[in-house]
């Protein structure tokens, strides 16, 4: 498998030394910095020569080395600096976004994109109009990241291995995003009989503040944001139809349309094969509808 990696930042070369340490693929780590990527891939390199493993890695400037690629995960672009929220980030990522988008068509037609950039649903809905490429074939990674900081206050606070929770944290990837609280169960016990309605809220509101936290602690999160990008790249590898929370592109599922949100997924060979429906509660619905709400404002404020 080919895997390119456009942008050599914290996120883009931690994602790329995950994938060779699995032997998942080959990468071709892109940057427009010179020497960045190079730089970075020869490191890399080195060290699966270290544990003797396989794959190559290599670093370029030059976009059009992601020919052939099976996946494209595209990095690039702002992190957040304290005090931002992830939509503030949308004019200085747009313009980003649409250029890697137009190389993406012209090089790696055929390809899977991931889409990390913020804000998320916002540059996915971006890279799917500006690749032009079927909905199943342009994914964002946010859900599964806000998933593991809801499933990790849990844990901590019901003193549970995180293979005993089951959660999952759908909608857009900002303050309005959707934890499922009825559907988290704790050893198979509803999360609701586990912990008290306040702690619970109290979890919630760490859950979507944590990732700003970590902004203002030691600059934007990329250990967590790459695990979960490596763990899409498995799904799709395997062809495991694994089901998790991905933003793509709504034709009136969960009642939304044009738009680019949180749902779950399950994730194959080319990328999605289907969005599951599930059974949401009014309050998650209206929930849904309101990170709904937040996207597509954004969203009108892109120049396609
Ligand atoms: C976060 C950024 C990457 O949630 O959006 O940490």
């Amino acid at each position: 498998m080919k895997i390119s990696v456009i942008g050599a930042g914290n996120v883009g070369s931690t994602t790329a030394l995950k994938l060779v340490q699995k032997n998942l693929a080959d990468v071709v780590l892109v940057d427009i910095a010179e020497g960045v990527a190079e730089g970075k891939a020869l490191d890399i390199q080195h060290s699966v020569a270290v544990w003797n493993g396989e794959s190559k890695i290599k670093g370029t400037t030059g976009i059009s080395q992601i020919s052939g690629s099976d996946i494209v995960i595209v990095t690039a672009g702002f992190p957040r600096k304290p005090g931002m929220n992830r939509d503030e980030l949308l004019k200085t990522n747009e313009n980003i976004i649409k250029s890697i988008s137009a190389e993406i068509k012209k090089h790696a037609p055929d390809s899977i994109v991931i889409v990390v950039t913020n804000p998320l649903d916002i540059m996915t809905y971006l890279a799917l109009k500006k690749t032009g490429f079927p909905r199943e074939r342009v994914l964002g990674m946010a859900g599964i990241l806000d998933t593991s900081r809801f499933k990790a206050l849990i844990s901590e606070e019901t003193k549970t291995n995180y293979n005993d929770i089951e959660t999952m944290v759908l909608g857009g990837h900002n303050e309005l995003m959707v934890p499922l609280v009825n559907q988290t169960t704790v050893s198979n016990r509803p999360l609701k009989d586990v912990l008290s309605s306040d702690k619970i809220e109290e979890l919630l509101e760490k859950t979507r503040g944590i990732g700003k936290q970590i902004v203002e602690k030691s600059g934007s999160a990329y250990y967590a944001p790459s695990a979960a990008i490596v763990s899409m790249v498995e799904a799709i590898k395997n062809d495991t139809g694994k089901t998790l929370p991905i933003s793509v592109h709504l034709e009136g599922e969960y009642n939304q349309n044009s738009i680019c949100m949180g749902v779950p997924v399950s994730l194959g060979k080319d990328g999605m094969k289907k969005i599951i429906e599930l059974n949401l509660s009014e309050k998650e619905r209206k929930a849904l509808n309101n990170s709904a709400k937040t996207i597509k404002e954004n969203i009108a404020r892109l120049k396609l």
